[in-house]
């Protein structure tokens, strides 16, 4: 089992599509294991963005994932990194397929509605940056023998 941490932005909050992106996640069959709305503030932005915080787009990222709350999940289920970054699309919505979450619903390479850890690396990084191990609510969901066979 892998976890994976999730934002959902600013502009999915205030668009009203929070319910919309977790149904993604609920109906594939990904365990959410942690959920909390908050406030980003920009030195949790800047620990978060550390790899972009020396780029152009950096001040306008910023301002953005400040800008309204933000609610961070973690999912746990197999492969589930690839799998929800699958389900992402491509990191512009101009760009992502039709049937992924941001070719369907966004039309910006910024405001792309979603965050998802982009490995083993950054999701243990990025899970503890939101959460702490204590509020990581692991659970065997009571359908699991209908979401896969035993040996997967
Ligand atoms: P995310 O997956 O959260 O990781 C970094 C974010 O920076 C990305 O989604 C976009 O919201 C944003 N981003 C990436 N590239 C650019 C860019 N060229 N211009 C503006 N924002 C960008």
């Amino acid at each position: 089992m892998e976890r994976t941490l999730i934002l959902l932005k600013p502009d999915c909050v205030q668009r009203r599509l929070m319910g919309a992106v977790i149904s993604r996640f609920e109906n594939k069959g990904l365990n959410i294991i942690a959920m909390k709305m908050l406030q980003v503030t920009p030195e949790l932005a800047k620990q978060h963005y550390a790899e972009h915080v020396s780029k152009p787009f950096y001040p306008g990222l910023e301002k953005f994932i400040t800008g309204a709350p933000v609610v961070a999940l973690v999912l746990e289920g197999l492969e589930v990194i690839r799998v929800v970054r699958d389900i992402l699309g491509a990191t512009s919505g101009l760009k992502a397929a039709a049937g992924t979450i941001r070719g369907d619903y966004s039309s910006s390479r910024q405001m792309n509605l979603v965050h998802a850890s982009d490995g083993p690396e950054a999701a243990a990084r990025e899970i503890a940056l939101y959460f702490q191990a204590n509020e990581l609510c692991g659970y065997t969901p009571t359908l699991v023998e209908w979401l896969k066979a035993e040996d997967e």
